[in-house]
């Protein structure tokens, strides 16, 4: 079966073709990162005005090698995300949909970072502990099947993504923050500088506002403090409360694997921790399928329609939708 994915939930338009939930035929993203970079982050109304620029021939690109006949489904992300941006996709999928009475899917973003892990050539075995950490979402479920998930914890404040990108706009490397802090860290030293970090004993949750406040202390009251060594503490206490509280939740319900996804998965560091500290197999996706991409949207597309869902005609877009 082939799914044809649309995602424009926050400032990638993005479209791709998946083939029986893993194969991808074509995986097109325009980016609207340096759209954005000048304001130091996403403007909402700038973004679905791009989305509407962009939809189309992002599509079309992405069906260049794929006739209309020979899709089985529209998948595309209705939430959570921004609400103008995410209107552009859906109102696309559902024309799409009615001009080639196809099927068409509404599918969760957060969901979709999860079936990345699915692209990559290898079935995840389940029971599997998903640690999402994305640019808006740091959410710890036990996934038990295909829909079929149970919440253990999540952040109380800042997501994983967000606190990185905060912390690059204090330390004045710009934005997306992540990449900008993994680099920065590379010449930097993570032992100088001690950074708090929240454990939260007791609870599967996560809090990063008070690591990011420390930061901003330390950066105004120690002058010439080296923004390299700044990066790598941080990088460094957010790496080790990830890894520690996810690889205690994974032992504490007997998962089979750690699944991790979301934009934050792609740190190098973060890979290699959870890696080397879990007693269980560890799997992520390749760095371009952790950030938001529309294969990810097809192929949990393609596992929706295996199922016999679809979705009807009045579908709407969910800002603030929710996995579980
Ligand atoms: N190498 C990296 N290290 C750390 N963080 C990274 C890295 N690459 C990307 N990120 C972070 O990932 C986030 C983007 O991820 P993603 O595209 O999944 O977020 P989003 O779609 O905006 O939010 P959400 O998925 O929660 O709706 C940004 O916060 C970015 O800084
Ligand atoms: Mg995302």
């Amino acid at each position: 079966m082939k799914l044809l994915g649309i995602e424009t939930s926050c400032d990638e338009t993005a479209a791709a073709v998946v083939q029986d939930g893993r194969e991808i035929l074509s995986n097109i993203v325009a980016s609207q990162v340096d759209i954005h970079a000048r304001y130091g982050g996403i403007v909402p109304e700038v973004a679905s005005r791009q989305h509407l620029l962009t939809v189309i021939p992002i599509i079309q690109q992405a069906m260049a090698h794929t006739r209309w006949n020979d899709l089985d489904a529209i998948a595309v992300t209705i939430g959570p995300g921004l609400a103008g941006s995410l209107l552009v996709g859906v109102n696309i999928a559902k024309a799409i949909a009615l001009a080639h009475r196809l099927p068409l899917l509404g599918i969760n973003h957060l969901e979709g970072h999860i079936y990345a892990n699915w692209l990559e050539g290898r079935e995840p075995d389940l029971p599997s502990l998903c640690l999402i950490v994305s640019g808006g979402h740091t959410e710890l479920l036990l996934m038990r099947g295909h829909r079929d998930y149970l919440p253990l914890g999540r952040t109380r404040d800042d997501a994983a993504g967000e606190a990185f990108d905060k912390v690059a706009r204090i330390l004045g490397l710009g934005y997306p923050g992540g990449p900008a802090i993994e680099q920065a860290a590379l010449g930097g030293n993570s032992t100088l500088l001690r950074l708090p970090r929240a454990w939260i004993r007791g609870s599967d949750d996560f809090s990063f506002s008070g690591l990011k406040t420390a930061v901003l202390r330390l950066v105004e009251e120690r002058k010439g403090l080296s923004p390299n060594d700044v990066a790598a503490s941080f990088q460094e206490a957010v790496v080790d409360v990830l890894v520690t509280k996810t690889v205690e939740a994974a032992l504490k319900l007997n998962a089979r694997q750690i699944i991790l996804s979301g934009g934050v998965a792609a740190n190098r560091l973060l890979r290699q921790a959870l890696s080397q500290r879990s007693p269980l197999p560890v799997l992520f996706p390749s760095p371009f399928l952790c950030t938001d991409n529309a294969a990810m949207i097809a192929c949990c597309g393609y596992f929706r329609l295996k199922q016999g869902k679809a979705d009807p005609w009045h579908l709407d877009i969910a800002p603030n939708l929710r996995l579980v």
